[in-house]
């Protein structure tokens, strides 16, 4: 079996660098998808809700029609194709929002803002699910036990904006900071980002017949061994 973790994923650069975006996230992964189908390898790989433009206005199901907005999203989607046509076996799993240990995540991110600005503004319009590392392995590992093959969504549950999500841990960690919410175009940046990419895990559980936790579950686990700043 190969699980296959890498990926490019600076959002707003592959806007300038879309050749190396594609060689990662699509051309490397189709090698992989050929190797694996021609030595009869599983392989496991990981895919994102930025493969969705946010139009859709509620949670994307596993039969809605991919249609990326800027150029990690597309080069994330032929890695998709890539991995469902190469004939092989396969489990794809697209997730959100991705928080764990590690500076690279919004929660470390939140907390390091807070000590420099009494206030923060963060998106309200921005809406995905935060997912955590620990929950992503606990249910790759699980559907790998019940042999599950294809193409699910592997979130947590339910879904937030930023807005909610940094409420939710500031009033966790009694954080000073006064936080209020703006829209995203406030922000502009090199990449086109979807509004509402939140995917609902539904089909998934049922498979693997386990609830999946709540995000904010998730987050309360996660803060209760995160070091305290
Ligand atoms: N984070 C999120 O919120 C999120 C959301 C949706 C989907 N995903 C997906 O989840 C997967 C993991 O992403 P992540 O966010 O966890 O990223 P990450 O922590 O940055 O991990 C990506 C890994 O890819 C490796 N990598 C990059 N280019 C490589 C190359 N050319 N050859 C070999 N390895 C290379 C990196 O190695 P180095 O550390 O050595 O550079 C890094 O270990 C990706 O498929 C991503 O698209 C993530």
């Amino acid at each position: 079996m190969i699980i296959n973790c890498a990926a490019y994923n600076a959002v707003d650069l592959a806007e300038q660098q879309p050749e190396i975006a594609a060689l990662i996230n699509a051309a490397a992964v189709k090698n992989i998808a050929t190797l694996c189908r021609d030595k009869n390898i599983f392989l496991i790989h990981y895919s994102s809700d930025y493969v969705f433009d946010g139009a859709k206005g509620n949670l994307y199901t596993e039969h809605d029609t991919p249609n990326p907005l800027n150029v990690y999203g597309k080069s994330k989607c032929a890695g998709e194709e890539a991995v469902i046509t190469s004939g092989g076996n396969f489990l794809l799993f697209r997730t959100s929002w991705v928080f764990g240990n590690g500076p690279q995540n919004f929660i470390h991110k939140m907390l390091q803002w807070s000590q420099k600005n009494p206030v923060l503004k963060l998106t309200a319009d921005e809406v995905s699910v935060p997912t955590s590392t620990i929950d992503l392995v606990d249910i790759t590992l699980r559907s790998i036990d019940k042999g599950l093959s294809g193409l699910y969504h592997l979130t947590n549950s339910d879904y937030a904006s930023r807005y909610e999500w940094g409420r939710y841990v500031a009033k966790k960690l009694s954080l000073r900071s006064t936080i209020i919410p703006v829209p995203m175009s406030m922000f502009p940046s090199a990449a086109q980002r979807p509004l509402f990419s939140a995917m609902t895990n539904l089909q998934l559980q049922e498979e693997i017949g386990t609830a999946i936790p709540d995000w904010r579950d998730a987050v309360d686990r996660f803060l209760l061994e995160y070091p305290q700043q």
